[in-house]
């Protein structure tokens, strides 16, 4: 066996990630509230609830995140209650965020502050969101608020949380709360709005803080075509990867729209990105024509729900190919629902390790977000996929660091991961990260298993 610990930066971000809606418990006044409401809209018919009790207690689960070691967390905002009627700003929520932020730092937990992450105030959507222009000038509104309340204590933003999969899921599925009109044009309409929405956001922030890092947290996939796909599968997962993958950040980058048939200058979003935030979950195959394809390998490790096939290798990919943005990296968000914690210890082994060859050729990448510090109210799936790192029975609140916690706490507060920690946490990835005596060196990107 090869002995060996692979150190990553000093300051290196060690963190965890949330959102509003999932962990704050009684959002009333969202879209998903009411969403969750209606029968047959969440898997077996849950809600959120008191989800994680966040706020009125987030602080315990600092306290945890504190205990486990990390030193950043990346939570949201949650904009129905910092506005809850329009232009009506509540001084208690934000009373309330500050408390919470002050209680991070005192953590030495370095906050990352979203300010849209799926959700949206009842009285927007009633008014049309993202269908309509109103909403640019509402959001830029609510971030001046928010900047001038809380951002001395916010050195990290991101604007819009994944906008891809929002307006996929929204406008194209059937699983997020309906907006005022679905279909290809509507979903059009949405991204100029969201694209729009940052851009005031981002030049809302920095014109008070300058040295503010704005970014987006963006969700990037591995899209290739199925193997023994033919040229136009294959001409197509590239048409898709870049749609999906591409589109927005360019746009950022130089302020222009590449739509499929015609292209267009937005105005004053050119250059209104200070570092790429990835969010990393899957690779997915896809065949022509097709858009959304929930295919993977035969015999793949998946996480729970058929939530996709768990590649460790596709990280470093997605990081590979984030460089041409020229811009800091953060993992803004990677993990797996694991109920059982049967995968996680191995994910994030192998991950890291592919994290660790993407900081070792000085790639410029400053942090980690585990997506999630405790179990939370998953979307459409509802309570069905539990992605914590800490366990929690959401009748009762109460929690459990799993053992995929307590590896994550060794990872933390050394700043590495090694070959003792694969030993006891995921001895079957031993030869494909530790490769030494044993010879079988199995190549990169070879699924995981879970532990025997
Ligand atoms: C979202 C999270 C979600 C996670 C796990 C991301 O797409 O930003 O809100 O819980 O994935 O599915």
């Amino acid at each position: 066996m090869a002995e060996a610990t692979l150190y990553f930066p000093a300051d290196f971000l060690w963190g965890t990630a949330t959102s509003s809606h999932q962990v704050e418990g009684q959002n009333q006044n969202n879209d998903w509230w009411a969403w969750e409401a209606q029968e047959g809209k969440i898997l077996e018919g849950h809600r959120s609830g008191r989800a994680c009790d966040w706020w009125d207690n987030a602080e315990a689960d600092h306290d945890r995140a504190a205990q486990m070691g990390t030193n950043a967390h990346r939570l949201s905002l949650e904009w129905s209650r910092i506005e809850p009627e329009p232009s009506v700003f509540s001084g208690e929520a934000l009373a309330r965020y500050r408390e919470i932020l002050q209680a991070m730092h005192q953590r030495g937990i370095e906050p990352i502050v979203t300010l849209h992450h799926f959700t949206n105030p009842l009285w927007l959507t009633e008014k049309g969101d993202f269908d309509s222009d109103i909403v640019v000038d509402y959001f830029r509104r609510y971030t001046a608020k928010v900047v001038s309340t809380l951002g001395d204590l916010v050195d990290k933003w991101v604007t819009i949380n994944e906008p891809m999969i929002y307006v996929l899921k929204r406008y194209l599925e059937n699983a997020f709360p309906p907006p005022a009109a679905r279909g290809w044009s509507a979903a059009g309409r949405a991204l100029q709005h969201l694209l729009r929405c940052h851009a005031a956001a981002y030049h809302t922030i920095k014109d008070v803080y300058p040295a503010a890092q704005v970014g987006v947290a963006k969700n990037m996939a591995v899209l290739e075509a199925r193997p023994g796909g033919n040229t136009l599968d294959k001409w197509w997962a590239g048409q898709l990867s870049f749609l999906f993958n591409d589109w927005w950040m360019l746009a950022l980058r130089d302020g222009y729209l590449r739509w499929p048939l015609a292209g267009g200058h937005m105005q004053n979003l050119a250059r209104t990105s200070d570092f790429v935030g990835i969010n990393y979950y899957a690779r997915y195959y896809t065949r022509f024509l097709r858009t959304y394809e929930q295919e993977w390998p035969a015999g793949a490790t998946v996480g729970d729900g058929n939530y996709g096939e768990v590649y460790p290798y596709g990280l470093y990919r997605v990081i590979r190919h984030a460089l041409r943005y020229e811009q800091p990296i953060y993992i803004t968000e990677n993990g797996v629902p694991d109920m059982e914690d049967k995968l996680r210890p191995a994910f994030l082994l192998a991950h890291l390790r592919e994290l660790w060859r993407t900081v070792n050729f000085n790639w410029p990448v400053m942090g980690y977000f585990h997506w999630s510090l405790v179990d939370n109210f998953e979307w459409e799936h509802g309570w069905t996929q539990r992605f914590g790192l800490i366990a929690m029975n959401p009748e009762t609140g109460e929690r459990r660091l799993r053992r995929s916690g307590q590896l994550y706490s060794e990872i933390c507060n050394s700043g590495s991961i090694s070959s003792d920690m694969v030993a006891r946490y995921a001895p079957q990835l031993m030869s494909n990260l530790f490769p030494g005596s044993t010879g079988d060196l199995v190549p990169a990107g070879t699924p995981i298993s879970s532990a025997s």
